[in-house]
């Protein structure tokens, strides 16, 4: 059985508004990038596909697959100008895999049990997305200015990643959206959704598994990794 992770860095980070791209800023003394590949390097996971920004392949091999010693990582590849370009190049990289988890690299606080239950869950048959219900009201705002709806927040998740398919399922989803020219898909479940109609279990994601966007989830992740590591003392 072939489980391949494809982790995402191609991003260029623009709301992080830094010199170096967020996925190699430095988190309570380790890269961005390092944790994501560590909790898969750590799991059930029997591949790592990494998907870097041009030019960035021989900076990420060295500086943080190798520095790192992380283990299973089969391929880093060059991605492209939106996610879901980035996707498509590490699926095809992954080919052969029976079940793919596409996972964001600026997520550096995935766990393994997040892992373990998005393998079990397709597994069983299902693709799965993490999420989490929204804590927040959510308005949808017009360009005017005003709120024109608020949708009932109990049927409302905000997913994160990891989002896990069946291998040919997800590929054949890419293959058909993309060949349709540009999409404003924005997330792997939606590919799903926009090819086939299909749907996806949204399973239980954790609230510290926050995506580093902006300068103070930088601030939120350090506060998080420095109080697991102490834990383990
Ligand atoms: N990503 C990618 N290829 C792209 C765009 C994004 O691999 N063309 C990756 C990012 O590296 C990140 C994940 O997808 O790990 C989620 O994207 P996001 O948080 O939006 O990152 P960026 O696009 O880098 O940031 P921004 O939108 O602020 O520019
Ligand atoms: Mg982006």
């Amino acid at each position: 059985e072939k489980i391949t992770a494809v982790v995402l860095a191609a991003g260029a980070g623009k709301r992080m508004h830094s010199d170096v791209h967020k996925q190699y800023m430095m988190l309570a003394g380790r890269p961005v990038l390092f944790y994501a590949l560590q909790a898969f390097a750590e799991s059930a996971v029997t591949d790592i596909v990494v998907v870097v920004g041009a030019g960035e392949i021989d900076y990420c091999r060295k500086e943080i697959v190798e520095k790192y010693h992380i283990q299973k990582v089969c391929a880093v590849v060059e991605g492209g100008r939106e996610r879901y370009h980035s996707v498509y190049e590490g699926l095809k990289a992954a080919d052969g895999s029976d079940y793919v988890l596409i996972h964001d690299g600026a997520r550096p606080l995935v766990t393994a049990d997040i892992i373990s239950r998005s393998i079990a869950c397709v597994r069983e048959g299902d693709s799965c997305v993490v999420g989490m219900p929204v804590k927040d009201t959510i308005k949808v705002v017009g360009a005017d200015g005003f709120a024109k709806e608020t949708p009932e927040r109990s049927s409302l998740w905000q997913v994160q990643t990891p989002q896990t398919f069946p291998y040919g399922r997800i590929r054949k989803a890419y293959e058909k959206v993309m060949a349709q020219g540009d999409s404003a898909v924005t997330d792997d479940a939606m590919m799903l959704e926009t090819a086939f109609g299909e749907q996806v279990r949204v399973i239980e994601g954790s609230y510290q598994n926050l995506k580093i966007t902006t300068p103070e989830d930088i601030m939120a992740a350090e506060l998080y990794l420095n109080r697991k590591s102490e834990k383990k003392c």
